[in-house]
């Protein structure tokens, strides 16, 4: 259901973002501007979001903060730096003061128990930004893309000829396409990105296919989830990954050093190595494979070849990584709608 009225809200909002929007959302029938055409739902008029993030963030806070916007609302981003929590005041009393003011959390914490204790505490609905164990909100941004890429997974349908013969005009809002059954294989660290792909790929009918070091593997309490939904079946673990992007549709990864986790990077890159996402290590992948990748990068886990384009991965024809950044802003607008 998000997925789908973030397609909406997208293909209905953007073209009026651009320096020439469309005449037929700009004019009414008499020829005069109307400025309600243009606007998503307003949907958060006079309310107010409070974002909390105690770690960095580009696009995340770029899309609450550009959506709520968008739906009448006013983002209100309170940094680590700015307020009281956790120096001079706990997060329970925090919650409480924020609950007051505002009319909804979204968190991004570091330890995940920080967020089930905001969760414990406020009286306004509060979604998780990012933790230390879940990414919820990436994996919608994930899914869209994949979507709006379907057509190129399977081939395009015949044509009848009636079909062809038919003028058809431009429609506002474009339909989403059908996701066919994927394989989906993850390279690198088994961290909150990958959580959130274990626990909702295979219950969408897709296959995982993951190649980590042991001792990166995801922790009990991630995999007991896995298992509570039943995804374990459809997840299969590799430590060599050119075994795991075999045939695969989707080839996604994430740093191998993620925020926190500065301390261990020499330990990390040696364990890593071997990993880096590039098309050598991908030949054994379906023909038309596609990256994916969270953001922020490193050139450790993506080669970005600057001078044969085409075999460039982060940067090249396979990378549908700026694609799903820009899809954080639409599915974060349509999870607060
Ligand atoms: N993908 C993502 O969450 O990026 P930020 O950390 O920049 O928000
Ligand atoms: N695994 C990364 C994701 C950033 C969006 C981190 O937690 O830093």
């Amino acid at each position: 259901h998000v997925i789908s009225h973030a397609h909406y809200l997208k293909t209905r909002t953007k073209p009026w973002l651009g320096p020439q929007p469309p005449s037929e959302f700009t004019s009414n029938s008499d020829g005069k501007n109307s400025i309600k055409k243009r606007l998503p739902p307003q949907s958060l008029f006079s309310k107010t979001i409070a974002l909390l993030f105690s770690k960095r963030s580009t696009r995340t806070r770029l899309a609450s903060e550009t959506s709520i916007e968008l739906l009448g609302g006013r983002a209100l981003f309170l940094g680590r730096e700015d307020i009281q929590m956790g120096v001079n005041e706990t997060v329970r009393d925090t919650t409480h003061i924020i609950s007051g003011m505002c009319q909804g959390i979204f968190a991004r914490v570091g330890d995940h128990s920080e967020i089930e204790e905001i969760a414990k505490w406020a009286d306004v609905p509060v979604i998780n930004a990012l933790s230390s164990l879940w990414h919820p909100t990436q994996i919608l941004a994930g899914l869209l893309t994949l979507h709006e890429y379907a057509p190129a997974f399977k081939p395009p349908p015949p044509k009848s000829t009636a079909q062809e013969n038919k003028k058809e005009s431009k429609p506002t809002v474009s339909k989403l396409s059908e996701l066919p059954p994927l394989t989906i294989a993850y390279v690198g660290d088994c961290a909150n990105v990958l959580h959130d792909m274990l626990v909702t790929y295979p219950r969408l009918g897709h296959k995982m296919r993951v190649a980590a070091p042991l001792q990166y593997r995801p922790p009990k309490e991630v995999m007991d989830r896995v298992k509570e939904l039943g995804c374990d079946e459809g997840i299969e673990w590799f430590e060599d990954p050119e075994l795991a992007v075999r045939d695969a549709n989707v080839v996604v990864t994430d740093t191998w050093i993620s925020m926190g986790q500065e301390a261990e990077k020499a330990e990390r890159l040696k364990a890593f190595e071997g990993y880096q996402v590039t098309e050598k290590l991908c030949k054994g992948a379906h023909p038309d494979w596609k990256f994916m990748h969270c953001l922020p990068r490193k050139p450790d886990e993506v080669d970005e070849e600057l001078y044969v384009y085409l075999l460039q991965v982060f940067y090249g024809p396979r990378s549908l990584a700026f694609q799903e950044a820009e899809n954080r802003k639409w599915t974060t607008m349509a999870l607060f709608e």
